[in-house]
């Protein structure tokens, strides 16, 4: 069984105030114990946010990392240093990081193993854009973007790997895939995924991103290889995420 997990990613929003108000929403809520939730605020608030979640059941995420250790990348973060915080997922190769950051396959690729590394969980997000899509191409760019680390990485690791499937003509434009859409491209996932080894299509968690908001979480999540949620917009008014938490319960 694979247990649905629910992530929040802030992008470059929110506050202090905002972290403070999650602490405290998700201390008092019951969430079912049959969901994993995530919150991945921008860098400055991890260490607020380790301290507002503490007590709760939420893991505590991050937007992106550099693959070196250390050393003269003025700006950067690296793995150990988010693994000081308490973090445990963090996002690798989201389409905003590859369109606007110019990451390519390679430098995803770098990420997910130095994420192993360190003990976190890569969330590993693949996608197409509209135009893609509209030529027929949605599957090749998808398992393009899948194998490209997978081939890469050894048996045992990409068992740890969480994948994301996020159409970029969904993100922040309130275009939801329709669940027969976001199904099929997860089906394809998966069956991908048991070319590798059958063990991995059942083990691991594809999530879908795009647009899922509260009413419309519920239908995405119903989706027999949809394992829960990577939400944007929707995850930073509180009472909207716990609802998508509570539907995938
Ligand atoms: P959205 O963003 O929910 O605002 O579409 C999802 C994402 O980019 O992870």
């Amino acid at each position: 069984m694979r247990m649905p997990l629910i992530a929040g990613n802030w992008k470059m929003n929110g506050s202090l105030t905002l972290v403070e108000q999650f602490g405290q929403a998700f201390a008092e809520a019951a969430l079912a114990p049959s969901v994993e939730v995530c919150l991945i605020p921008p860098f400055p608030y991890l260490g607020a946010a380790q301290a507002a979640l503490a007590g709760t059941p939420v893991a505590l995420g991050a937007q992106t990392l550099n693959p070196e250790p250390s050393g003269a990348h003025t700006g950067e973060v690296s793995a150990a240093m988010l693994a000081e915080f308490g973090v445990r997922y963090v996002l690798v190769g989201h389409s905003e990081r590859r369109s606007l950051y110019g990451e390519d396959d390679v430098a995803v690729s770098a990420r997910v193993v130095s994420a192993l590394e360190a003990g976190l969980t890569p969330v590993l997000c693949v996608g197409e854009t509209l135009e893609q899509r509209e030529a027929e191409r949605t599957e090749a760019v998808v398992l393009g973007q899948l194998e490209a680390v997978f081939d890469a990485l050894a048996p045992e690791s990409r068992r740890r790997v969480v994948i994301a499937y996020e159409p970029v003509w969904a993100i922040g434009t309130g275009r939801t895939a329709t669940p027969e859409q976001a199904q099929a491209v997860h089906a394809a996932i998966r069956r991908r995924l048991a070319a590798y080894a059958p063990e991995l299509a059942e083990t691991l968690r594809v999530l879908y991103g795009g647009s899922m908001k509260a009413d419309n979480a519920a239908e995405l999540l119903a989706q027999p290889d949809i394992d829960g949620g990577l939400v944007g917009g929707a995850s930073l008014k509180v009472d909207d995420f716990l609802a998508i938490c509570q539907s995938a319960g």
